[in-house]
């Protein structure tokens, strides 16, 4: 095997095997990491030519039931500062996300019982109803089949669930009394419902191996998300894994190319966290296939509240000066802002 060849047959094919892309991990050096991101970059081109999709992310609650090791609003942290966003306050985000051209709104949250599916219908019909063009992604854990198509029969068009590890042993160690195919069941229920979805996973969790990384990459090729999230792991003080190592920037980037190869049309978002462990990983995210931002369109009362991990990119959205900011920044990285709504163009309701 070499590394070259497989490079090129991922491109070529946008397929490889378990042990190829294992090969490739396990050997990639400089040259053929600047080959692998080449290719990624002329595929999200063929596809999406040097669009940027802008997605407004509003962080409605952070009060979660889960117990997540990595996670800052993990239920056992007790130092965490919660809070809901009430209806009008997500309105507002919205109305400002709207002006400032957003066509996608993400409601994102931790699993807060508070927002029944009631109130999420509430939500979404309201949201609709003033903005029938945009669109509305949820990322609001796991919830029951009847949940998740109530909000999509309200008009919710996508869904977030990062699959976090695809190695059964790993996912449980880090979501404590959680099992591996209930995750598995919800985001197969997501599809079937018809919800454009999205998976994803994070980079370096302590312990997390080539092999683990393998078995995402053929997870995501197999289950063929619409989007696909993918970030590195980076500790957060309140939480049992606080003392380890962030994920690299140079490995998230190789997962992010590869997967921009294996599906050649997924959305792709160059994630807050990659910004957030280095002022270039915006930047070396969308170089390397990524073409989706999503900026925070909080509200900045709460920003801070929303702590997954320590020190979270805050990037100050809302304001239009930054919105040209990112634009240009954008501009000077050979990429273009789209504020269409940017449906992965094979799932479109
Ligand atoms: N580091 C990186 N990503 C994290 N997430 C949660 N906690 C962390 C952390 N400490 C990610 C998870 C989740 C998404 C919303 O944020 O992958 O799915
Ligand atoms: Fe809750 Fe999500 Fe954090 Fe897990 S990752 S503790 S489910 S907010």
């Amino acid at each position: 095997m070499d590394v070259i060849n497989i490079i090129e047959k991922l491109y070529k094919t946008n397929d490889a095997s378990k042990e190829e892309l294992l090969y490739l991990l396990d050997n990639i050096d400089e040259n053929s990491k600047e080959l692998l991101i080449k290719r990624a970059n002329e595929t999200r081109k063929k596809y999406y030519k040097n669009k940027v999709y802008m997605r407004g992310l509003i962080e409605l609650t952070s009060f979660c039931k889960k117990n997540c090791l990595y996670c800052g609003l993990r239920r056992h942290n007790k130092n965490a500062d919660r809070y809901r966003l009430t209806l009008d306050e997500i309105l507002e985000c919205v109305r400002k996300g709207d002006k400032l051209g957003y066509k996608t709104f993400v409601l994102q949250g931790g699993e807060d019982e508070y927002f029944t599916d009631d109130k999420m219908v509430e939500i979404i019909k309201a949201i609709k109803s003033e903005f029938p063009d945009n669109a509305i992604t949820l990322s609001l854990g796991e919830r029951s089949y009847d949940s998740y198509k109530k909000m999509y029969d309200a008009g919710a068009d996508r869904y977030l669930l990062r699959h976090e590890s695809a190695s059964k042993e790993l996912y449980e160690s880090i979501h404590p009394g959680e099992p591996f195919e209930k995750r598995r069941n919800c985001l197969k229920n997501l599809k079937d419902i018809g919800y454009q979805s999205g998976a994803g996973f994070m980079v370096g969790i302590p312990g997390q191996t080539n092999e683990d990384l393998v078995n995402d990459l053929r997870f995501v090729k197999e289950f063929e998300p619409a989007m696909c999230g993918i970030g590195p792991f980076i500790p957060h003080k309140d939480t049992p894994l606080r003392n380890y190592e962030h994920g690299s920037l140079e490995k998230t980037v190789i997962c992010l190319a590869i997967v921009r190869l294996l599906l050649p049309k997924v959305l792709l978002p160059a994630t807050t966290a990659l910004s957030s462990i280095d002022p270039k990983g915006r930047e070396e995210g969308l170089k390397a296939g990524g073409n989706v931002i999503m900026p925070n369109l909080s509200p900045m009362s709460v920003r801070k509240k929303y702590s997954l991990y320590d020190n979270k990119a805050y990037i100050l959205d809302e304001d239009a000066e930054y919105r040209t900011m990112i634009e240009q920044k954008i501009n000077e990285a050979g990429y273009e802002v789209e504020v269409s709504r940017g449906d992965n163009p094979e799932f479109r309701k």
